[in-house]
């Protein structure tokens, strides 16, 4: 009886620590499935989607380490973008915050609501932090601009999707989820960018 107890209550333990990180988990994942939008054309069945090496078999591979390494520390070396948390068209409506590392200038050129083509350069990295009901950060995902190759069908874009210690559960080139959002505002590179009103200035 004692053991039974002890057992249950050491259980009910491991499961209330794996609680938070399994909601993240959940949470990334039904972003991913979330997606409403058209775009997911031909292209994407060539996907190496969760494809952890980050080698697309291009030639041109990304060190996926080290895109996690800066990714984790956005929040002290990244700019925030947005005044507001954005109520995201990702999982159902939840709260984002989009952090950009410098240089900034590019992204705050998208204009949603009077988009015009425009194209990042390599090493862009962007991030984008989910947050839960209290505002506070659960998961993230990232957008990083990998070498000219990487990927030429899809602007050469990494896809994401990680906890906030960086363990990556989704990420690659052409990842079919993300592109199949993304694709709608291909014109500005796959960017979807901040309404200027929300924007810091
Ligand atoms: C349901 C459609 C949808 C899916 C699926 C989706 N995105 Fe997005 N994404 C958006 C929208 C819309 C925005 C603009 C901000 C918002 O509403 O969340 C955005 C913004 C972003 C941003 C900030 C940069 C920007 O575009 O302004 C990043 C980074 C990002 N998404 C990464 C990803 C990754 C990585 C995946 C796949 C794991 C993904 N997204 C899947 C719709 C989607």
């Amino acid at each position: 009886m004692t053991t039974t107890t002890t057992m249950t209550m050491t259980m009910m333990t491991t499961t209330m620590k794996l609680l938070p990180s399994t909601l993240a988990v959940l949470f990334v994942l039904a972003g991913l499935t979330g997606c409403g939008g058209g775009g997911g054309d031909d292209e994407v069945a060539d996907s190496t989607g969760t494809d952890s090496t980050g080698d697309t078999g291009t030639g041109v591979t990304v060190d996926e380490a080290a895109i996690m390494a800066e990714a984790v520390a956005y929040s002290t070396n990244f700019t925030k973008m947005n005044v507001n948390p954005i109520a995201s068209q990702h999982a159902g409506g939840i709260d984002v915050n989009i952090w950009v590392k410098p240089p900034v200038d590019n992204y705050r050129s998208v204009d949603p609501e009077n988009p015009s083509a425009l194209n990042f350069a390599p090493e862009t990295l962007i991030v984008k932090e989910h947050l839960d009901g209290m505002g506070a950060p659960t998961a993230m995902t990232i957008m990083y601009k990998a070498p000219g190759g990487f990927d030429p069908d899809n602007n050469d874009w990494w896809w994401g999707a990680a906890d906030l210690d960086g363990n990556l559960m989704a990420s690659g080139a052409a990842v079919d989820n993300c592109i199949g959002c993304h694709a709608d505002v291909a014109l500005t590179d796959y960017v979807y960018g901040i309404p200027l009103a929300n924007q810091v200035p």
